[in-house]
């Protein structure tokens, strides 16, 4: 690994993200120090003694990405299900059948955490391929309380290797075990499970399932507050399958970011503009799902809404973790320009975690999260269909991922 006093030279786009634009630096340099960004020019910089120097000629060069909503740890694939859902089975249909959510439970339970670890270990990488710096990794696929705290140590693991950001979200509260009341394991959310995540440190967010048919709107809002009592900022699934107040409650117990919403309510999204919840949008689900339904990105653009892309990589909705890719779809399938695509992927991706003040833009003081793509001109990124963009990818001042 190249160490931590770096030159990114003559790049021929740096894309700082700051001004709420692109912020883009024609023939530019980053310099980097101490793991942080030191400045960013707008002509190339002579490196000092000790600084190692990369030649970014036809290169855009940007912040690392972000990915705001993942479930990057679990047993076992569902392949099948797909097979199922090209067949013409919706997603409701196969949970309702014991597919779903319910049947990555059973294969995530059977793991050890070293076999989760080694598994979420590989797909980690592939991020990093991907140019992911951040990502944020949900539970949810244990429904007990041992099972959710190994998905947590997982995670907390995988950020302790260094070599990407790791955001823990406690989302014990993702579906109902089976042969258990719903009024039990709320119960037991709120009695065991938060409060046992919370003193173990392992979770930053806490996330609830919130759709009428899973944790309803008042569910859901019970589960937020305690969460918040025990220190978890709350966030949530809302609107996805059916409209069901989602928004409205991210809105109520001020979360910090809703995801998926296909299907919320104007008075849920002006709320949510009002609460300042940024939207966590999935269009990567939506497509792989074949929704009829897109996110109303245009009233959310209208409202001043901070619009954020995730991958929501899952073993069922969405085996998708690259966030090129997902801003791709966010342009294609969602009809967002390129600019809020990008922005998505990484400032906006960050408010979303709470994380701004330190990744998602390139300027003075910032984490050395860093993306150099192979590509001359920014629009490349999305237009490119497919194309992996990366070239090297930078954690913390050190590349962590080099393709030359
Ligand atoms: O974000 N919507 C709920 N959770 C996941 C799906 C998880 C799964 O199917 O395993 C999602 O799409
Ligand atoms: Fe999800």
């Amino acid at each position: 690994m190249i160490g931590a006093d770096l030159v990114l030279n003559n790049c021929s786009q740096v894309l700082t993200m700051v001004g709420g634009g692109l912020g883009i630096v024609e023939h530019g340099t980053v310099r980097i120090r101490g793991g942080r960004v030191d400045e960013v020019a707008g002509h190339p910089l002579t490196p000092a003694d000790g600084e190692t120097e990369i030649d970014c000629h036809g290169k855009v060069v940007m912040p690392g990405f972000v990915d705001p909503h993942t479930h990057l740890v679990f047993g076992g694939w569902r392949q099948n299900e797909f097979e199922m859902r090209l067949a013409g089975r919706t997603y409701r249909e196969i949970a309702e059948a014991g597919g779903g959510i319910l049947s990555t439970v059973i294969h995530t339970r059977l793991a050890t955490e070293d076999e989760l670890y080694n598994r979420a270990l590989e797909r980690l990488h592939e991020m990093l391929l991907w140019g992911t710096t951040t990502v944020e990794v949900k539970s949810g696929y244990g429904l007990d309380t041992e099972t959710e705290l190994r998905m947590l140590r997982v995670a907390r693991r995988l950020g302790e290797l260094g070599f990407c950001r790791v955001v823990p979200t406690f989302l014990g509260a993702h579906s109902v075990p089976k042969r258990t009341p719903k009024a039990d394991y709320v119960e037991c959310l709120e009695t065991e499970m938060i409060p046992a995540v919370a003193a173990a440190g392992l979770a930053r967010f806490c996330d609830v399932f919130c759709e009428d048919f899973v944790f309803t709107a008042a569910e859901s809002t019970r589960i937020l507050e305690v969460g918040k009592r025990h220190g978890l900022v709350p966030t949530i699934h809302a609107d996805e399958i059916e409209s069901s107040g989602g928004a409205e409650v991210a809105a109520s117990v001020g979360a910090a970011s809703a995801s998926h919403l296909l299907r919320p309510s104007d008075s849920g999204l002006q709320a949510m503009a009002q609460a300042g919840v940024a939207a966590v949008l999935l269009p990567g689900t939506c497509f792989f799902l074949r929704e009829p339904h897109k996110s109303p990105v245009a009233r959310m653009r209208e409202l001043g809404i901070v619009m954020a892309l995730a991958s929501d990589f899952n073993p069922g909705s969405c085996p998708m973790l690259a966030q090129p890719l997902t801003a791709q779809f966010g342009c294609i399938h969602y009809g967002m320009t390129i600019e809020e695509a990008l922005r998505g992927i990484t400032v906006n991706a960050a408010k979303a975690l709470q994380l701004d003040s330190e990744v998602g833009t390139l300027e003075p003081g910032k984490a050395a999260d860093v993306v150099v793509t192979d590509v001359p001109d920014y629009r490349h990124i999305v237009y490119r269909l497919g194309h992996n963009p990366v070239w090297t990818t930078i954690y913390g001042g050190r590349v962590v991922h080099r393709q030359f």
